[in-house]
């Protein structure tokens, strides 16, 4: 009698948890039919970046150092006074076609010092940057934190069309649309309308706001949609400065096994022969 008892107690007690499960199931499809979730002003409004061809893209891509140049131009004039680029080394800027003593002059001259502590008295002083060194940091007293900008193309979906779309997509206004179907999302005081960032309003106010903000030596006209692309390929390079070394070995790698493959064959072929299998 009692084994019979146990057992309906213990169907009975899986039955209420299933009984649970497919009411909360039933209230929840409920729910979504009543009052489907209402979209949101990000869902709607938001872009993606815009296309953005560099020369570095696909597997024979390779950096174009003039570009890189006139990017490292526009980072040092314009975004280095806000973002750092601290996991780079002046020294770095030789792989883009600087010489040495170029860099030497690029570091000396940076207006944002190293920070050096004296070793006996504990007190923080600075001194004039090294080829050696890493771009120091940035204090930044504005609304907002910039980010370092060292891996920022990596830490962005598309990375370079990313950078290129934020810094050329700025409007003046919000659209009347997205102010009138959703009214909590004006920007707020000290942000910017940006439908390429994330949330649409960013701390960042627009660093790009004409022609010629900087001199290009090369003689490229420095229009605000060249500059963007230019910064944009920079910062490709510098979250990836191997690029080029990765994809050569990977071709070496692809032909040593090509190779391999063909060796492996004739050899089986030459095992076998005369054997029947
Ligand atoms: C006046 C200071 C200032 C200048 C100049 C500036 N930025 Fe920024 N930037 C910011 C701030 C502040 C943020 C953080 C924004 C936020 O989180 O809302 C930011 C964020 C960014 C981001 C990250 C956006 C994201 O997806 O999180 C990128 C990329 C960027 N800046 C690129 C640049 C580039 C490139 C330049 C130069 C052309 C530049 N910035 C110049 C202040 C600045």
């Amino acid at each position: 009698m009692l084994p019979l008892f146990m057992r309906s107690i213990k169907f009975l007690v899986g039955l209420a948890f299933i009984g649970v499960l497919f009411l909360s199931l039933v209230g929840t499809i409920v729910g979504l039919v009543k009052e489907p979730p209402q979209p949101t002003a990000e869902e709607e409004f938001h872009h993606h970046p815009k296309p953005l061809k560099l020369a570095s893209d696909g597997p024979f891509g390779k950096f174009d150092n003039a570009q890189l140049q006139r990017g490292f131009l526009v980072f040092e004039k314009v975004c280095a006074s806000c973002h750092s680029l601290n996991l780079a080394s002046f020294r770095d800027l030789q792989q883009i076609g600087y010489n040495e003593a170029e860099v030497k002059k690029i570091a000396k001259d940076w207006p944002i010092k190293q920070p050096v502590q004296d070793p006996k008295a504990g007190t923080w002083g600075e001194r004039d940057n090294l080829a050696s060194d890493r771009f120091p940091k940035v204090f930044y007293p504005g609304t907002g934190t910039p980010p370092d900008l060292t891996l920022i193309a990596k830490a962005r979906h598309n990375g370079g069309a990313y950078i290129y779309s934020l810094l050329t997509g700025y409007e003046d206004k919000q659209p009347a649309e997205l102010l009138k179907n959703f009214p909590g999302a004006k920007t707020p005081e000290g942000s910017h309308y940006n439908p390429y960032f994330a949330n649409l309003n960013i701390a960042m106010p627009p660093p790009l706001t004409g022609d010629d903000q900087v001199t290009y030596s090369d003689g490229t006209r420095a229009t605000k949609d060249q500059m963007a692309k230019d910064v944009a390929a920079f910062l490709v390079w510098s979250s990836e400065p191997t690029l080029q070394k990765r994809h050569a070995a990977g071709f070496a790698v692809v032909i040593f096994l090509l190779i391999a493959t063909g060796l492996a064959y004739g050899a089986y072929l030459t095992v076998w022969r005369g054997v029947k299998h």
